[in-house]
């Protein structure tokens, strides 16, 4: 029996049906594994980077508590021993009264008292507490004061707009990086003059820590090998974006460096 016209038309148009729906299951079947990869992907993102964060945290968190350990054993120990010294001193110095060493016991009574301010200012600087009574812009303020004093070093500190709340972990974290940007001018730079400007705005906080050292490619600390390169810059940039902030490093041979951090106002990033 031959089929109809009908029929064959009837035919064709359920395989082109079926053609259709198989191929738009085959489509729909590759489009969904593919969200599906990219939702597993990102959500693995998430975890590295929520894992990263974790271990960051904790790593600052115990050098924090090292460095207020330190610091009260500076404090306590140290600082103690020294005042003891000098009670010593100012004993001999009255006894001798007049007499030929005197000078040289008043010259080194008065490099005691030096050392025990030193050692008291770097003591505050190393306890988070400090910052946590005085903020941020004090603190930093007082680190370069100490610089000053100890290093020769000219330093300028500039200051403008009205202080908004910055999360006190958040406080913690800049002011480690802040610190850490001083060490690499003491360390790295021979500079004769450094300059600090912390800016509050309506929108972020903005700060910007400048030398008139000898400056660097940021970019070759990438390629340094293990032995050589320092784990502070690369932290800065870690430290950056734990906080929400960013960060930049502009510097050169010769042309001094400028760091600038900015952190907006609000941002969404966490330190728990
Ligand atoms: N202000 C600066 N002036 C000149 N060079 C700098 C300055 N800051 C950093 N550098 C250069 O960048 C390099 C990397 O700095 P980084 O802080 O990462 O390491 P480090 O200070 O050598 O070691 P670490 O911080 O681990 O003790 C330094 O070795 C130095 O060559
Ligand atoms: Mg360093």
């Amino acid at each position: 029996m031959k089929p109809t016209e009908f029929e064959i038309i009837y035919t064709l148009a359920a395989a082109v049906i079926i053609m259709l729906a198989l191929s738009g299951f085959v489509v729909y079947f590759i489009f969904s594994s593919q969200k599906r990869r990219i939702r597993q992907d990102h959500e693995q993102q998430q975890l590295k980077e929520a894992y990263e964060k974790e271990v960051l945290t904790t790593q600052i968190e115990s050098r924090d508590q090292t460095l207020r350990d330190v610091s009260q054993e500076i404090h306590d120990n140290m600082g103690q021993l020294l005042s003891v010294a000098r009670i010593n001193l100012n004993i001999l110095e009255k006894e001798l009264d007049g007499q030929a060493p005197v000078k040289r016991i008043t010259d080194t009574n008065q490099i005691l008292a030096d050392v025990i301010k030193y050692i008291r200012m770097l003591s505050k600087g190393l306890n988070s507490d400090m910052l946590t009574s005085y903020g941020l812009r004090e603190s930093i303020r007082f680190e370069l004061q100490r610089i000053e004093q100890t290093a020769m070093i000219n330093c300028q500190f500039h200051t403008q707009g009205e202080d908004f709340n910055i999360d006190s972990k958040k406080e913690i974290v800049i002011f480690r990086m802040v610190q850490e940007i001083l060490n690499n001018i003491l360390k790295h730079a021979a500079a004769t003059e450094i300059s600090i400007s912390m800016v509050y705005t309506a929108l972020d906080f903005q700060l910007r820590i400048s030398d008139n050292g000898k400056g660097f490619s940021p970019g070759d600390n990438y390629s340094r090998t293990i032995e050589d390169a320092g784990s502070g810059l690369r932290n800065l940039q870690k430290r950056a974006a734990l906080v929400g902030a960013e960060i930049n490093i502009d510097s050169s041979p010769g042309m001094g460096t400028i760091i600038t951090i900015r952190l907006p106002k609000i941002t969404e990033h966490v330190t728990q």
